[in-house]
């Protein structure tokens, strides 16, 4: 089979090089980091599989535009996309499904915000209601900083329009997890869980980024706890979205936080994860392509399977990141990691230089996945692999899956 894989950062790279075992690859637009990177809008591409990776085409229609054109596709319409492209309608939904989410408030108005943010207790929660690359949410213990962050949201200052509606919740306490689900509009299946790392810094420091590490199984969610979120959360959330007309074929992928109460869904995303796709996708032992056209084809028929090892990535981050980013210097060291065994190096936001070596173009860089039999020995060798990499600014979290 052709598959085209819609993207250009360390997701879609770990999108191909998995796929690419059992089929013929192709990446738009890619990069110079992603091998089948090619310059063709995918309309003009001919294959027998569309991935889409990243939310924005989701949410802005591609999925649609190709199945009009007849293509088979693995990705939600615009339609099922608005699950993550507006945080309030996803709350909604949540509550119409009954499925355990934070009890929140949505408002486009600063006095009725400030006011329910006042009935709330610490820790505080503001999110943007629209797309704001996984940094539009706060959580602080200081009421001041949650009214400013309601301010410079409603105003349109810090997020443009996706920000002119808040969404204010309950704040939650316990370990995170993300489920990714794929599925075919009526059935889902589970993938191996993964815990993702959102903040810059060790210890859970500083502001939240699209992800600075992940790891791959997750301890703390045995199967029972991924039965109990597909039936309680999954499940519930497509039957809801079945009975809005909406026939969902792609990842529903649950970040949940499990809270002494139980698991409760802190937010929907309507794709693979990044950087969880970089651990959960490498431990596959099953045909992710076949799996991905029975999704897009509307008949999952086999549940995918994962080795009994652990996969850990650590996320290389740009001088800056998640601010304003330093970009265009040479990465050193890619093929001393590459060489190690057990180590997998994906490219995110990378470049070409003028002497045609890779240079950093974007905030998350690289993501380095480490496997091995547990996630001490793949952690291990994931850091190895970092050890190896060097760039004027390069930052990552040292703390990585520690203590697992
Ligand atoms: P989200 O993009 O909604 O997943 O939020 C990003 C991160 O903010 C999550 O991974 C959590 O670490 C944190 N977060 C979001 N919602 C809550 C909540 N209700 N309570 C506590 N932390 C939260
Ligand atoms: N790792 C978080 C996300 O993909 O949204």
């Amino acid at each position: 089979m052709k598959v085209c894989v819609v993207g250009s950062g360390g997701r879609e790279h770990a999108l191909a090089a998995v796929l690419g075992r059992h089929h013929e690859v192709v990446v738009t637009p890619g990069s110079p980091g992603i091998p089948g990177s090619v310059g063709t809008p995918p309309e003009q591409i001919d294959a027998d599989l569309f991935v889409i990776g990243p939310e924005a085409p989701l949410v802005d229609g591609l999925a649609d535009r190709l199945r009009a054109a007849g293509r088979l596709v693995f990705g939600p319409g615009a339609d099922g996309a608005r699950l993550e492209g507006s945080k309030a309608w996803m709350k909604e939904v949540l509550v119409e499904a009954g499925v355990p989410t934070a009890a929140h408030g949505t408002f486009t108005d600063l006095d009725p915000a400030l006011a329910f943010l006042a009935t709330m207790a610490p820790p505080f929660v503001v999110k943007t209601d629209g797309l704001a690359a996984g940094k539009g949410v706060v959580v602080t213990d200081s009421l001041d900083e949650a009214r400013a962050a309601v301010g410079d949201y409603l105003s349109g200052e810090a997020f443009g329009d996706a920000g002119r509606t808040v969404v204010i919740e309950e704040g939650l306490t316990g370990p995170e997890l993300s489920i990714l689900a794929v599925c075919d509009g009526t059935r889902a299946v589970a993938l191996a869980p993964a815990q993702d790392f959102k903040r810059v810094g060790d210890g859970d420091a500083g502001p939240n980024t699209g992800g600075m590490g992940a790891y791959s199984p997750v301890p703390v969610a045995g199967d029972d706890v991924v039965e109990m979120v597909m039936r309680d959360a999954v499940e519930p959330t497509l039957a809801a979205l079945r009975a809005r007309g909406i026939d969902y074929r792609g990842v529903l992928y649950a970040g949940l936080m499990l809270t002494p109460a139980g698991p409760k869904v802190l937010e929907y995303n309507v794709r693979f994860g990044d950087p969880e796709t970089q651990v959960v996708l490498p431990r596959m032992t099953s045909d992710l392509g076949a799996l991905l056209a029975a999704a897009a084809a509307g008949a999952i028929e086999e549940a995918p399977t994962f080795d009994d090892g652990a996969a850990v990535t650590v996320v290389c981050a740009a001088e800056g990141y998640p601010r304003q980013v330093r970009s265009g210097d040479a990465i050193e060291g890619l093929d001393e990691a590459r060489a190690l065994e057990g180590v997998s190096v994906f490219c995110a936001g990378v470049g070409a230089g003028a002497d045609g070596r890779l240079v950093t173009a974007g905030g998350r860089v690289l993501a380095v996945t480490g496997q091995a039999a547990t996630i001490a020995e793949a952690r291990a060798r994931a850091y190895e692999g970092v050890a190896r990499l060097s760039w004027p600014g390069l930052h990552h979290r040292t703390d990585i899956a520690a203590g697992q």
